[in-house]
């Protein structure tokens, strides 16, 4: 028995190599930053997708379908968004994905992209009593969800940061919510049911819940000079330090130097991103001195906070932005499980009692 799987083998897989040992991250061949840096998140979705659909068309035509979708997505929860909005965050997402209909086709792939941002954008809005903003089929994925979510036409650097978080976390290999979305596929249950269940499993502290508690860190923190004793009270408390430690990364996560630059390029957040940067190199120091053995380093989730931050993004809606970006990388997973599929269904090892006979006996 190998609690956590951390040494199974469950899939072989074509769409990202997770070089814990070696901080990289590659997707399709190309390393995750050089992606984030250059390729749009419709660009990547095309990447990710590609041999998984007969009838993908061109990147470009898949932009324009991704707006429709964003447009028909809207008016599908519209008269729901209420009921919607009164449950938290990645409980009205997989409320409002519920909405699309399961299927295995690309309409269904690209109804469940554009439906996360929707009802990310405009549970959001509604919670925090503003107009909701239709979508704008003809811009951007990134530049549209900012635009829900604020109300405000992002500037080009706002954009093209907005873009790099989308792109760096869309795909990243078999973490828990991917294992959760190949296995909800393996039954033929269909790609919403298989996004769905990589919310649901994203949705903890451990794994996506993580970038609003950050926030709370930094802020809890408040300073560089307070940070040495705020983290020796958390660390004796046994509390883990949101935004540090991963399961397969042994060196520093690529992603979090990825979302960093992203962040350099937003002027509006510099004294943040000093005060971020001043508090992991304390809490780097922290966990080198209290786990000496285990080498916990900054992961994707520290600078996501001071990213999304940045742009505006309410911290409530932290989980849902991730979970809309790796939907993207959920649907590859999915499809790639269905291309050759065995459904997953491993053994347990049985360590209750043995049987009783006095159970079979009359009362
Ligand atoms: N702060 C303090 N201690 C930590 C941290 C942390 N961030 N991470 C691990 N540890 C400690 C644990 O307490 C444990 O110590 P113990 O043996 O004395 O109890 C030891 O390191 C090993 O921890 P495990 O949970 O066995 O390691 P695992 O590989 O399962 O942990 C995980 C990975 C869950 C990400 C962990 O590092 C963690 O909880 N980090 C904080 C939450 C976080 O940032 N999550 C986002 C991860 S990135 C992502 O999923 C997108």
């Amino acid at each position: 028995m190998d609690a956590g799987l951390e040494k199974v083998i469950a899939a072989e897989t074509m769409l990202s190599d997770v070089d814990g040992a070696g901080g990289r991250l590659i997707i399709r061949g190309v390393l995750a930053q050089e992606l984030a840096a250059n390729c749009t998140f419709e660009g990547v979705l095309h990447l990710l997708w590609s041999g998984f659909f007969d009838e993908l068309p061109s990147r470009e035509e898949l932009a324009r379908e991704l707006g429709m979708a964003r447009v028909r997505a809207f008016t599908r929860i519209y008269p729901h968004i209420e009921a919607i909005a009164q449950q938290p965050d990645m409980q009205g997402l997989r409320l409002g994905l519920a909405f699309v209909e399961d299927g295995e086709g690309l309409v269904t792939a690209i109804d469940l992209l554009a439906m996360a941002v929707v009802v990310t954008a405009a549970a959001s809005r509604f919670r925090r009593r503003q107009s909701l903003v239709e979508p704008d089929a003809g811009l951007s994925h990134a530049a549209d969800f900012i635009r829900m979510s604020t109300g405000q036409i992002p500037s080009a650097a706002v954009t093209h940061a907005m873009n790099a978080y989308l792109v760096i976390v869309s795909e990243h290999g078999l973490n828990a919510s991917t294992f959760a979305a190949r296995v909800v596929a393996s039954t033929r249950a269909g790609l919403a049911s298989a996004v769905i269940a990589g919310i649901s499993a994203l949705k903890g502290p451990l794994h996506g819940g993580a970038p609003g508690p950050v926030l709370d860190m930094l802020d809890g923190i408040g300073s560089p000079s307070a940070a040495r004793s705020w983290i020796d009270d958390a660390l004796a408390r046994k509390e883990r330090l949101m935004g540090f430690g991963h399961r397969v990364y042994k060196v520093r996560d690529p992603r979090a130097d990825a979302l960093k630059a992203a962040i350099r390029t937003l002027p509006v957040s510099a004294g943040r991103l000093q005060l971020a940067e001043a508090i992991e190199q304390t809490i780097l120091q922290k966990l080198k001195a209290s786990k000496p053995d285990l080498n916990l380093q900054t992961n994707v989730e520290f600078y996501t906070a001071v990213l999304l931050e940045a742009l505006g993004i309410p911290r409530q809606d932290f989980s849902c932005v991730f979970a809309s970006a790796r939907a993207a990388g959920w649907v590859a997973h999915a499809k790639e499980q269905l291309a050759s599929n065995r459904m997953i269904r491993p053994k347990s090892i049985y360590v209750g009692p043995d049987v009783k006979s006095s159970v079979l006996e009359p009362a």
